[in-house]
């Protein structure tokens, strides 16, 4: 097939990029070169999907799909599908689960309240605070243009795998390699939904030659790891001789320790989030999403990051991560605590 494909140089969209040209299709990739290199084989197509005068490069070209794997921008989404809309047949579009308004507190399918976003609102791709609700008009900006037969918005859950751009997992590996006594946050069992960016990738090119749209929500339907399973996994991936602690979610929470932000993929159990890795994947799991070990994306992303590979975040993303000199004083506090109750 000719596929274009929107962006494609940093993590989803590089990975479809690599994973289409190994199944032999033709790709032009549109992007202003600013975020990284096209991968090698592409037809690379230099624009700004920010303006009008940037998509007229696109003008009196037909693809066979269009992919659209990191718009954050409704205005931005819909002027390329517009452009598109009488040369390409096809739209697919990465979304995030985050579009649903209850997606950390209840168990919920692709029928879910969403955010009320708007299909031509223009904004900052930077503005985070903004994300769920643009995110939202994006997938709403492809309904309008394609419909939801032409069209396939693809929610991802949390994402993990090599060229990682928000860089948990890599924080946790990265961590880990260092050694010593390090804070394991709340219970070993909680399970995590994490979805390898090459699943991702895989189910997205399926529906994409198949030509098969509609919204599914991609992550693994359940949990498909632990946290004390994710720890293991990180360990023995780098070989490292580091001494998990586990210690107390709501001590951690006492302490001023950030889920997510200073702990990475750590979401309390806890009822605002109790339903965080929740999410039903049954509708692309019958579709034909397949997903792999998550050891395998421990593994890899490790072997990615020995190679040189270098988390490069996008702008307006916070860095993630717990001090080390905060996290001894944790660890200090919890041994103390220990103590006192023994
Ligand atoms: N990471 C997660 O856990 C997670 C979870 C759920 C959903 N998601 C979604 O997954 C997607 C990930 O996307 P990605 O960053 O990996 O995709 P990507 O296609 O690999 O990278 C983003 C691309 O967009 C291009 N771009 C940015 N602004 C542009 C503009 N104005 N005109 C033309 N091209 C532009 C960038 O190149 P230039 O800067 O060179 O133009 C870059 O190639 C996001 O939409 C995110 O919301 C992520």
């Amino acid at each position: 097939m000719r596929l274009l494909v929107i962006g494609g140089t940093s993590f989803v969209g590089r990975t479809i990029v690599g994973d289409a040209l190994g199944r032999g299709h033709e790709i032009t990739t549109f992007n202003r070169g600013l975020t990284g290199k096209d991968i090698d084989g592409v037809e690379a197509l230099r624009g700004d999907r920010s303006t009008d005068e940037g998509v007229q490069l696109l003008a009196g070209r037909s693809f066979d799909a269009v992919i659209d794997p990191g718009g954050q921008v409704p205005a931005h989404v819909l002027r390329t599908a517009q452009a598109m809309a009488d040369s390409a047949p096809f739209y697919a579009f990465v979304s995030t689960t985050a579009v649903y308004q209850a997606w950390n507190t209840a168990s919920l399918d692709e029928s879910a309240a969403t955010w009320p976003g708007v299909p031509d609102q223009d904004g900052d791709p930077a503005d985070l605070e903004k994300l769920r609700v643009h995110k939202r008009g994006c997938e709403l900006a492809v309904e309008q243009t394609y419909g939801l037969d032409a069209g396939l918005v693809a929610r991802a859950g949390s994402i993990v795998g090599p060229h990682d751009n928000l860089g948990q997992l890599p924080w946790w590996l990265t961590r880990i390699a260092e050694g010593g006594r390090m804070i394991a946050p709340g219970d070993p069992g909680r399970g995590l939904q994490l979805i390898d960016v090459r699943d991702l990738s895989a189910f997205v090119l399926d529906q994409v030659e198949a030509q098969a749209g509609g919204i599914h929500n991609v992550v693994p339907d359940g949990p498909n790891t632990t946290m004390g399973r994710l720890l293991g996994d990180c360990v023995q991936a780098t070989g490292s001789d580091a001494d998990p602690v586990w210690v107390d979610e709501g001590f951690l929470l006492s302490q001023g320790v950030l889920p997510w932000a200073e702990l990475p993929l750590w979401i309390p159990d806890v009822p605002d989030t109790a339903g965080f890795w929740a999410v039903s994947g049954a509708s692309a799991k019958a579709a034909g999403l397949r997903t792999r070990p998550f050891g395998d994306s421990v593994r890899d992303t490790w072997q990615w990051l020995r190679s040189g590979g270098e988390v490069r975040t996008a702008p307006g993303v916070p860095p993630l991560g717990l001090a080390g000199e905060k996290e001894q004083q944790v660890l200090a506090a919890w041994d103390a605590r220990l103590s006192e109750g023994s």
